[in-house]
């Protein structure tokens, strides 16, 4: 059976002291989770992650990836170089990428492709925004973004993550009700049914606005199979509700 995952986003949060205690807090309350568990750090802080969580039940997260090997991108960060510490998921194509770094489709699923590529796991983001969903959008959305993934990915598909982020949801304390969280994972279940027979193994996390106290109901959904979690992860105790609350 597969495992859940919950998988923090740290965002643009955290210095070296307050990765230290929180990274701590979190290996003191893991002891056995019965889900997979990541943290998804700032590049500048992989190396102080990677030395904190070894042989931990903790797995380390990147935020984003270069489409490219190596070369002349200045600031960009390779995935051979996330590998090389010990990087096991990486985000791609998360909403504040898209909107701010203009992002599209068809770059989000090279990102997937060249993580995938050096064995780490893409976390792939989807979701619509309000505007999108208040005109009935949100399938045609979420179905083309994740089109793009399957079409130059499409003989490793069943190795990807993929994160249902309602825009609207995110950072903002609006969660998606259960209902409309797992009407949209049944969509990309079926997306990807008709991609791959390994469907079921893909975990779909949801993701905006998850906290302790709604995250027990949205994992009892039967298509989500997980969180993707911005503010409630740089809280030790928040976070390991979460945790504690998938099984
Ligand atoms: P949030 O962020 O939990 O703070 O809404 C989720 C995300 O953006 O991944």
């Amino acid at each position: 059976m597969k495992k859940k995952l919950i998988a923090g986003n740290w965002k643009m949060n955290g210095s070296l002291s307050s990765n230290e205690v929180l990274i701590k807090q979190l290996l003191l309350g893991l002891s056995t989770p019965n889900c997979d568990v990541a943290v998804c750090v700032p590049s500048v802080f992989l190396g102080q992650a990677q030395a904190l969580i070894q042989s931990s039940r903790l797995d380390l997260g990147a935020q984003d990836v270069s489409m490219y090997e190596s070369g002349a991108f200045t600031g960009e960060v390779s995935p051979a170089m996330l590998k090389d510490f010990g990087v096991r998921y990486c985000i791609v194509g998360h909403s504040e990428r898209r909107q701010y770094h203009f992002e599209t489709d068809a770059q989000v699923a090279a990102k997937a492709r060249s993580a995938l590529a050096h064995g780490i796991t893409p976390i792939v983001c989807v979701g619509e925004t309000l505007a999108e969903r208040e005109v009935g959008k949100t399938e045609e959305v979420v179905k083309r973004q994740l089109a793009a993934v399957i079409h130059i990915n499409g003989h490793c598909i069943s190795e990807i993550v993929v994160a249902y982020e309602p825009i609207w949801a995110i950072g903002t304390g609006v969660t998606a009700s259960t209902g409309q969280a797992q009407q949209v994972h049944a969509v990309l279940r079926a997306q990807l049914k008709a991609a791959t027979p390994h469907a079921d193994q893909i975990r779909l996390l949801y993701g905006g606005s998850m906290n302790a106290a709604n995250a027990g109901q949205l994992l009892a959904q039967p298509d989500i199979d997980g969180g993707l979690v911005g503010g409630a992860s740089l809280k030790a105790q928040d976070f390991l509700s979460i945790i504690a609350a998938a099984h």
